[in-house]
């Protein structure tokens, strides 16, 4: 009895991680408005934000391979989440900075990056590094994310 409830529970957990992550793609889909764009990546930066701060504490492996997935999932949508005139001034409570759509490829580099830093942090979550995971907000992931705020999002008043 005991194992049909938590068969079921897994199983509408599985259900409930495959919605999470197809939500996003699905959006990508069709081209998000400007408005859809602005809430769609300031939901994710704030995940992303939340769960750095929880890194540092966690020593199950899954757990670890599902925080370091937040990043390697954010950053490998990111990408479709800037249309052109979602930017500050032009979407109530956008940060993004107008360099996003002037200098493309220095954005996208900084996108590349960030797709590598979340690489390497899965990939010491699977090996079960968890002085690498613990030390990631200061060295693999907050340098990324702190260099691409510099050029690309306007400094929060
Ligand atoms: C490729 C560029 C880029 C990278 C990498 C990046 N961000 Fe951001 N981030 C932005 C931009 C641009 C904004 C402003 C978006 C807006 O206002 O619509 C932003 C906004 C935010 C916000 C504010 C969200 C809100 O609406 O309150 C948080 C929190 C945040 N980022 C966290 C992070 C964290 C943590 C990382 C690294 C793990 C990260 N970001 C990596 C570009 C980036």
């Amino acid at each position: 009895m005991l194992r049909t409830i938590m068969s079921v529970s897994a199983a509408a957990a599985i259900a409930l991680t495959a919605f999470a992550v197809s939500a996003p793609v699905n959006a990508a889909l069709h081209a998000l408005s400007p408005e859809e764009a602005h809430a769609v990546r300031s939901d994710a930066m704030k995940k992303m934000g939340g769960t750095m701060r929880t890194l540092g504490g966690l020593t199950d492996q899954q757990a670890m391979v599902d925080a370091a997935n937040v990043y390697v999932e954010t950053f490998a949508n990111m990408a479709n989440w800037f249309p052109e005139g979602s930017g500050v001034g032009e979407v109530e409570g956008s940060l993004a900075l107008p360099a996003i759509w002037d200098q493309p490829e220095e954005f996208a580099a900084e996108i590349t990056k960030a797709q590598e830093a979340a690489a390497a942090l899965l990939a010491a979550a699977e090996a079960g590094d968890t002085a690498t995971f613990a030390a990631a907000p200061r060295s693999v992931l907050g340098p990324v994310c702190g260099e691409c705020h510099m050029s690309f999002r306007q400094n929060p008043q």
